[in-house]
């Protein structure tokens, strides 16, 4: 997790609402920074509800620290943050955050291994890791099974997490991500480490997903044009902090746009609904 996490009940009365009710994220001039260092600065980004946003950019270029603010769990530096019509660091973080699917690898590595898989997704509706004494409808524990079917990976319910495959847990994590009926779903490179299978399967249920009008705003974040998911809509392509381009899926991924982003000369294409880059 990067910087300074919110402290869960954070006292400060909700604030009224003063942007557009169809904007999810509204981020203006928004600057992280840490030991002098500035891990996001100028961002202007703003994501509507029927949005599918995918975040590209290298190693180190802010997108964690992007999809932290976005799930209200960073403060920006400066500039104003609204998620869901909530300002960040002046509403109850945890009345947000079940308003948010988020899945992300820090929030993966602290689910129980012992737990089952049915269970992890179901916690979230409490947004609590690992089932103690929280009471749970038989209805959620359909939804949670729902989820899990929808991911296809519904035959793996009762199974303990820590046995199941590095695909198998990203699928189970996007359903724990969605057990809330987020407004906004934000995911966080979740074909890392999946083989081309893995990662095919996944891109097409997250096709699936972008395609449902009922979904929620998604925002994925990935290193990999390759990885981007039919009816994606919008890019933001990040570098030190810095959002290099942002706009139409179509016209932002650029050769030129791709190249300043990630620092070497890139050749991308378009194949078909799927796209490919490498190095000119
Ligand atoms: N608390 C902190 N103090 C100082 N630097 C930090 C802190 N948290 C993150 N950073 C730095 O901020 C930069 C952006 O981090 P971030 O995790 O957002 O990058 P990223 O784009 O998600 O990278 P990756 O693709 O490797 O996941 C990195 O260089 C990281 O080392
Ligand atoms: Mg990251």
């Amino acid at each position: 997790m990067t910087g300074d996490l919110i402290p869960g009940a954070a006292g400060a009365a909700p604030a009224p609402s003063p942007v557009d009710a169809d904007l999810v994220v509204s981020l203006d001039g928004v600057a992280v920074r840490r030991s002098g260092t500035a891990l996001l600065h100028d961002v202007d980004w703003r994501v509507e509800l029927d949005e599918r946003w995918v975040v590209l950019g290298p190693n180190g270029a802010g997108k964690t620290t992007l999809l932290n603010i976005a799930s209200g769990r960073l403060h920006p530096t400066t500039g104003t943050a609204h998620v869901l019509g909530e300002r960040i660091g002046r509403t109850d973080v945890m009345e947000l955050r079940t308003r948010i699917g988020l899945s992300t690898a820090a929030l993966a590595e602290r689910l129980p291994a012992q737990e089952r898989v049915v269970d992890v997704v179901m916690t979230a509706a409490w947004s609590v890791v690992g089932r103690w004494r929280e009471s749970y409808d038989p209805a959620d524990e359909a939804r949670a099974r729902a989820l899990l079917d929808q991911l296809g990976v519904s035959g793996l319910a009762e199974r303990a997490y820590g046995t199941l495959s590095e695909g198998e847990r990203k699928r189970t994590q996007i359903a724990r991500a969605l057990m809330t009926d987020p407004e906004l779903l934000l995911l966080d490179e979740p074909a890392a480490g999946l083989d081309l299978g893995g990662r095919e399967d996944l891109v097409g249920r997250l096709a699936d997903l972008a395609h449902d009008p009922d979904a929620p705003a998604l925002v994925l974040v990935t290193h990999h044009v390759e990885e981007i998911p039919p009816g994606f809509t919008h890019a933001l392509l990040l570098r030190d902090g810095a959002v290099m381009a942002q706009g139409l899926l179509d016209d932002t991924l650029t050769a030129d746009n791709l190249t300043k982003t990630f620092g070497l000369p890139l050749l991308v294409e378009r194949n078909g609904d799927r796209y490919t880059a490498r190095a000119a």
